[in-house]
């Protein structure tokens, strides 16, 4: 029988990548063909780790092979749109890092491209694919918190060095804006159904380094039912924050009738606050066990642990195969990207002018 798996390439094998070309080790219905970095070193090691077939310090000639169907696009925020672009014109579906570009003139031409080449673009949130993530937004969804009109994210982290390209604007684009909050701008959008933004404040700057770039930020986002607010900083120091490898996440999602807590790097990772003191009768469908007995009024709070092996790039992957194999549309095409770019650009333009900035965003300012 003819080989049915849809034959996947790898651009850069760097930090994240690795979550990427795992996954797709492990998907039976996926090929690992090639994996490409400009540092040979870096592309050997990963044919090695992950099985993939080849191995090339050029893209170009990766991208020219016919027989690669998508690619994951993993390098540096500045080699998004450009490569990207390219590996659509060469024919390839492709996966893309978040953020999309490093500007709404490069993510326009992504756009374009996409169309052009009838091949599908699809910006990496793996928190999309996260089982707390998915579960939270599978329960606002079916109102079981009511109407959100309130979301409050922090991402928080602490990078040593500011001697690397997060914190070069040419390559990264900005600091904790593009690498933190876009994930939760990303969330927000996702779930309220990518409503449209009416306006964007944020208070950001270079607070506790010297980096070119801002490391803290706090990130208003406006839309006609809701208000969002994300913040996030590269340079606080938790020691023992949750996993204990000073990374803390925190969403919590307010609605008419409910709370709902995400703290991934927690167990349990998602808790749910109901008013009315009764939780769907199948809320604990597809919980992982320990599954814990109902919890009275005044102790309120309805917890399940997380299986630590679910994998959210396996999800993700999974996800983008199918649309390519049944032509279904993917979860954050280009115009999500867009979309969540658009509101990073607004707060970058309210972090100059200081007042909140409304949206669509003037052409002058993408
Ligand atoms: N959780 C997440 O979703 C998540 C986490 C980390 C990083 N990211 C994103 O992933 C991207 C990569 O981040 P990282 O930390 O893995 O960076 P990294 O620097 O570790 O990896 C980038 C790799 O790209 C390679 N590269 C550079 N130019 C290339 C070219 N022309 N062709 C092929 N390879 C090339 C580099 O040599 C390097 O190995 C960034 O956009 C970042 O924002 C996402």
């Amino acid at each position: 029988m003819a080989d049915q798996r849809l034959r996947a390439g790898v651009i850069g094998c760097g930090g994240i990548s690795n979550s990427h070309t795992k996954a797709l080790s492990l998907m039976p219905e996926v090929n690992l063909v090639a994996v490409s970095d400009i540092d040979e070193s870096r592309a050997r090691a990963f044919v090695e780790q992950y099985g993939a077939e080849h191995a090339y310090t050029n893209v170009d000639e990766m991208l020219a092979r016919d027989d690669i169907d998508f690619v994951v696009n993993a390098t540096a925020n500045n080699l998004h749109a450009p490569l990207s672009i390219k590996a659509l014109e060469a024919g390839k579906h492709v996966l893309v890092q978040k953020p999309m570009a490093l500007t709404l003139v490069e993510a326009d031409a992504m756009i374009a491209a996409e169309k052009r080449s009838g091949k599908k673009l699809m910006v990496s949130f793996f928190e999309f694919f996260h089982p707390a993530f998915k579960r939270a937004k599978e329960l606002v969804d079916r109102g079981a918190i009511g109407d959100v009109f309130f979301v409050k994210a922090i991402m928080a982290w602490y990078t040593p060095s500011t001697d690397v390209w997060r914190f070069d604007p040419k390559i990264s684009g900005g600091g904790i804006l593009m690498d933190g909050h876009v994930h939760h701008v990303a969330y927000f959008l996702h779930l309220l159904g990518d409503p449209v933004v009416e306006s964007v404040y944020s208070e950001h700057g270079t607070l506790n380094s010297d980096a070119r770039v801002e490391d803290t930020g706090v990130t208003l986002i406006r839309t006609s039912r809701a208000i969002g607010e994300i913040s996030g900083s590269n340079r606080v120091l938790e020691p023992n924050a949750q996993n204990g490898r000073l990374f803390k996440e925190w969403i919590e999602i307010s609605g008419s009738k409910g709370t709902i807590h995400i703290r991934p790097t927690e167990r349990p990772s998602l808790r749910v606050f109901l008013n009315d003191g009764e939780l769907p009768e199948d809320l604990s469908g597809g919980w992982i066990a320990p599954r814990l007995e109902w919890v009275p009024f005044h102790e309120r709070g309805r917890s399940a642990h997380f299986n630590p092996e679910e994998d959210p790039w396996v999800g993700e992957h999974r996800h983008f195969v199918e649309c390519i194999r049944e032509d279904k549309p993917v979860i954050s095409n280009g115009q999500f990207g867009r979309n969540v770019l658009e509101v990073l650009m607004a707060g970058y333009q309210s972090g100059r002018e200081r007042r909140a900035i409304p949206l669509p965003l003037a052409a002058v300012a993408r």
